[in-house]
């Protein structure tokens, strides 16, 4: 299961350079099933998901190779249709890859994902989106046996801005027949830089970033080459760890527009934040400022992936911070997790009340998922002392070497 071991009180200064999203590496090497060709990309951080992701490629037929931080993926010879049941089941967001087998093979079967550490992670947008295209999904056993003949063009109005939603009627919409239109579509970054990626390929997908995105179904596709965008919860996370320690830290290969809710907050909490058009600097306040109100909302309001490392934060400020977690039902673990740290929080069903004390001290702790894992990380770096993080395999779901890029700034983190 891996831990962290960390001796706290050092104060994270220097330069970081951000790697590529996991939440944009994922959806897109599922997209490469759709044009049978070679898709070179660049810029894939080394992460177990990816790593979920490659298997589940491979198992479908295509072939996956890595050299550094590049693959390439050839999907001209796909030869099984089945997603192996572990597969799905490691990683529930790998359900994207329903939608770019519909949209090539014309069918799939997926075991149904189930869900995870913070919540039920139902797929009900997915499939009645997927069923308005035509597609036929029975679900047995736990299975989910996909069928479509010809998916055709429509209109879909999601009840949720759900990303992954979003990310599966796009992928399924690219080679179906006629126009699709997704309404209350997910507007996250990510979403944008699938929409850029499916284009490379000679897709015709534009609105991405806005709630209304149009796909026109096309013949053929073609092979590509492109760069997945800087991961903005890692540069966030990377944020409060200079916060949190008082420290200052200077980020590359950002994009600051894709942070602005959250440098917002960490202005609230005190910090001093610069930047220019790929960099963002932040100096910490000598004392953190309380955060009267925070509450996660679909982009551009704050994310629900750095909520857990924002609640770290402002266990050190002065005064009483309260969060509100309105995208998953149950993402509150890390908080247990932080009292055995000396935190004085409260948790009230969505609501999270954090009174902020003097200091933290190292303890034991367990990382339920990934971003709790990491809040326990940022605490622990900045707590009296030594704190252990266990199953700290969660972590490196979405972090490349969270403990090798903060020793690099000056944190003290041995991994075993
Ligand atoms: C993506 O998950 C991200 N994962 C999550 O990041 C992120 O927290 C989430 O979007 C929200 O931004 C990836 O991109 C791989 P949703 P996803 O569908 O697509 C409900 C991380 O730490 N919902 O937008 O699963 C759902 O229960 C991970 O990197 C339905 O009810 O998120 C949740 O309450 C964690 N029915 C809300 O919508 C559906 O069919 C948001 O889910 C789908 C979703």
């Amino acid at each position: 299961m891996g831990k962290l071991v960390i001796n706290g009180g050092n104060k994270i200064q220097g330069e970081m350079t951000v790697s590529g999203a996991k939440n944009s590496v994922l959806p897109i090497l599922a997209a490469t099933v759709l044009n049978g060709k070679v898709n070179v990309i660049h810029d894939i951080p080394q992460l177990s998901d990816v790593k979920v992701m490659t298997k589940i490629l491979r198992a479908v037929g295509c072939e996956v190779k890595r050299e550094g931080n590049t693959m390439i993926v050839d999907s001209s010879q796909l030869n099984n249709h089945k997603i192996p049941e572990e597969l799905i089941r490691e990683m529930r967001s790998s359900i994207v890859v329903l939608g770019a087998m519909l949209g090539r093979c014309g069918e799939t079967v997926v075991s149904y994902p189930g869900g995870c550490e913070i919540g039920p992670r139902p797929i009900d947008l997915h499939l009645k989106s997927l069923r308005e295209m035509g597609a036929i999904i029975e679900e047995k056993h736990g299975f989910l046996i996909c069928k479509s003949e010809n998916l055709k063009g429509c209109e879909i109005q999601l009840d949720f801005p759900s990303v992954g939603a979003t990310e599966n009627v796009m992928l399924a919409a690219t080679l179906a027949k006629g126009i699709t239109i997704i309404r209350n579509a997910a507007r996250e970054p990510e979403i944008a830089d699938l929409q850029n990626f499916i284009n490379a390929i000679g897709g015709k997908v534009s609105g991405a970033g806005s709630a209304t995105i149009r796909i026109e179904g096309v013949k053929e596709l073609q092979e590509v080459e492109h760069t997945i965008i800087p991961d903005r919860i890692v540069a966030g996370t990377y944020l409060v760890a200079a916060a949190i320690t008082k420290g200052d830290i200077t980020l590359k290969n950002v994009i600051p527009e894709h942070l602005q809710s959250t440098l917002y907050k960490l202005r609230e909490a005190g910090c001093r934040i610069l930047y220019t058009h790929d960099t963002i600097k932040l100096e910490a306040p000598q004392n953190l400022q309380a955060i009267e109100a925070l509450k996660t909302h679909p982009y551009p309001g704050f994310p629900t992936d750095m909520q857990s490392q924002m609640m770290a934060l402002m266990t050190l400020s002065d005064g009483i911070s309260i969060i509100t977690e309105n995208i998953f039902e149950n993402r509150y673990k890390h908080a247990y997790e932080l009292l055995r740290m000396g935190a004085n929080i409260k948790i009230d069903g969505r609501v999270a009340i954090i009174k902020g004390v003097e200091n933290l001290t190292g303890a034991t702790v367990s990382a339920n998922d990934l971003r709790g894992g990491a809040a326990l990380i940022l605490a622990g770096l900045a707590a009296k002392g030594t704190t252990i993080v266990e199953n700290a395999k969660h972590i490196e779901r979405g972090y490349d070497d969270i403990a090798g890029m903060l020793n690099s700034v000056g944190a003290d983190i041995i991994k075993f």
